[in-house]
């Protein structure tokens, strides 16, 4: 499925992730700078994405260790989350996140 990565400077690159891939996976792969330092343990928040307002509402809610991590991540919004605990499925195909510098 597609899934739209707009990085800091504007430019988009369109990436195909599969049902069941985490959404930090499909942003890796693609060349996007997620680090994802500790591998979706909720510990870093290097894989800090912000969600199109529009899309925000189709995502799972966060847990409250993902909330908490959030609050230490630069630029966080509203609509921040961390992309090591978004596993895709059909629900979310077109989602846009952007990937904060
Ligand atoms: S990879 Fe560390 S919190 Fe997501």
């Amino acid at each position: 499925m597609r899934i739209v990565f707009r990085q800091a400077d504007g430019d988009e690159i369109v990436a195909d992730g599969a049902p069941g891939e985490r959404l930090l996976h499909v942003g890796q792969r693609h060349g996007l700078p997620l680090e994802g330092t500790c591998e979706g343990e909720l510990a870093c928040a290097t894989c800090h994405v912000i969600v199109d307002a529009d899309d925000f509402a189709r995502l799972p809610p966060a847990r409250e260790e993902e909330e908490d991590m959030l609050d230490l991540a630069y630029g966080a919004t509203r609509t921040s989350r961390l992309s090591c605990q978004i596993v895709l499925d059909e629900t979310l195909a077109g989602l846009r996140v952007t990937v904060p510098r």
